[in-house]
């Protein structure tokens, strides 16, 4: 890989603006001065500094955002702003995008990677990975509601969902209710209480697969998964 590529993906700068590093004398290759953006680097093999600092490359990037209302998960749209403006630039060159939808009102956990293979396998429908939401709900969920979501509900279009743990959480708030779905249908939480004759009045995601919603995460704060939480996530086979 060239050079000013390799510093251009570790996000040191534009490619323009990295050559201009590498004229002013300020990136080293393996210990020499190195003036040539088109020399050649081997990101795992050889070692770049740039201003005496070692840049580490890496492909991938894997962020958490604590999604707040009135964005949509998308990369792109017209009017209405999207995840990814919440995004710290220095994150913009991996190309981040979001790993499903939540609805524009919907807050909480929200994976944004580059990583296409590992999105892919989240969202694959064969592989029933759970997502946990909490909801504030018009009626207090009954005995009923719950067993009916235990062996799935028929949503308004007649499709009849997997099976869904539905817990109340508060004995003196009777309006939370955590759900813990295996799918990912359009609106599906949503649909599946007005199934029941309930209403979701407030959604949030608390997790995703194994990896939960850091609590001290706020509203539209992004920030990079640690290790331990990318291994938690990676656990697609279940
Ligand atoms: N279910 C919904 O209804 N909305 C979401 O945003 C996510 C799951």
């Amino acid at each position: 890989m060239r050079l000013d590529r390799f510093l251009a993906e570790c996000g040191v700068g534009t490619r323009s603006e990295v050559k201009k590093l590498i004229r002013k004398g300020a990136v080293s290759l393996n210990g020499s001065p190195q003036s040539k953006a088109d020399a050649v680097v081997s990101p795992e093999a050889d070692d770049v500094f740039v201003f005496g600092e070692k840049i580490v490359y890496r492909e991938f990037i894997y962020l958490m955002l604590n999604k707040p209302a009135g964005f949509i998960s998308a990369t792109r749209d017209g009017k209405t702003p999207t995840v990814l403006e919440l995004v710290p630039k220095e994150y913009l060159h991996f190309k981040p995008f979001p790993v499903g939808r939540l609805d524009i009102d919907t807050e909480g956990l929200l994976l944004l990677t580059n990583d296409g293979d590992l999105a892919h396998r989240l969202l694959s429908p064969k592989k029933h990975i759970p997502k946990t939401y909490l909801a504030e709900i018009e009626k207090a969920a009954t005995p009923q509601d719950i067993e009916d979501f235990s062996v799935g509900v028929v949503l308004d279009d007649g499709y009849k969902t997997m099976p869904a743990k539905l817990t109340s959480i508060r004995d003196d708030y009777p309006y939370l209710a955590e759900v813990v779905v295996n799918e990912g249908k359009f609106h599906q939480v949503k649909r599946m209480f007005e199934a029941v004759g309930n209403k979701v009045l407030y959604l949030k995601r608390t997790k995703m697969n194994d990896l939960e919603l850091d609590q001290k995460l706020e509203l539209g704060e992004v920030r990079e998964l640690t290790k331990d939480e990318l291994l938690l996530l990676q656990n697609t086979d279940r």
